[in-house]
């Protein structure tokens, strides 16, 4: 009796750490708790590539990387609105490259502001062309940009679903577009992540969000980097 339960109890460690040995090899064991980016090669390289072409920090790549890869496990495309020099848009195409990822953006600078609500100015963001995103992001196949200001510029796109959407627009107006075009396009359980919320500079971030949620069932999950969340219920 006593050689049998001894079998068991083996049997089941041997399940429980071939289990745990799977898991390991989808992260790195000794994880920087700070810095945890700083251990996970895959995304150091994803860095490396775009740093000289993204405005956003590495502590805030590294939460787009990782929600952009569990979201893009469901069906639907996904896309970026604010793609500037093409720096998160890269992330995300070379982090889910099995989806169609759509890049929304003037690429001449910010359109026209609410001085009121926005602290950003309008043609803010200029240093850049469609030109030069396009070359930079000719490596990418799955990209594909959509020049113009949004939401006029993605009604070319075909009807569809997203389950991921970074949103970097910094203005009241902006963002507010961005909301009602995206939120009924997106499956249940899909994340849109914004940029900027609470940030001193983009008020109108979090204004936009305030105002859209009232009336619906979800709430902004925010990160300590300025980031927020809305993951769409069923
Ligand atoms: C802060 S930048 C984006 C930064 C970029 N994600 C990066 O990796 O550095 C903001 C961008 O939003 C774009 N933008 C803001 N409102 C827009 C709109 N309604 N349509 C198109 N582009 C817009 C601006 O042209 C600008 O390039």
């Amino acid at each position: 009796m006593k050689s049998a339960i001894k079998v068991i109890i083996k049997s089941a460690y041997k399940i429980a750490n071939s289990n745990i040995e799977g898991f390991r090899n989808r992260l790195p064991i000794n994880l920087n708790q700070s810095e945890p980016w700083n251990d996970v090669e895959e995304f150091r390289i994803r860095m490396s590539e775009i740093k000289q072409h993204t405005l956003v920090t590495e502590d805030r790549c590294f939460n787009i990387y990782q929600y952009a890869k569990y979201a893009g496990s469901k069906k639907g495309d996904i896309a970026e609105v604010g793609v500037y020099r093409g720096g998160t848009g890269m992330l995300l195409a070379k982090t889910c490259p099995s989806k169609t990822v759509h890049l929304f953006d003037t690429f001449s600078g910010m359109p026209q502001v609410d001085p009121v609500v926005d602290r950003v100015r309008e043609k803010d963001f200029s240093d850049t062309s469609l030109e030069a995103v396009k070359i930079f992001l000719s490596c990418c196949d799955n990209a594909v940009l959509h020049p113009g200001l949004f939401p006029n510029s993605a009604r070319t796109i075909p009807d569809g679903l997203f389950c991921f959407v970074h949103v970097d627009v910094d203005i009241f107006k902006s963002v507010k577009d961005c909301l009602e075009f995206i939120y009924d396009k997106m499956v249940a359980g899909g994340i849109i992540m914004f940029d900027d919320y609470g940030w001193r500079s983009c008020p109108g971030v979090k204004l936009a969000l305030e105002e859209f949620l009232i009336e619906r069932e979800e709430f902004p999950i925010i990160t300590s980097q300025s980031q927020c969340m809305i993951i769409k219920s069923d």
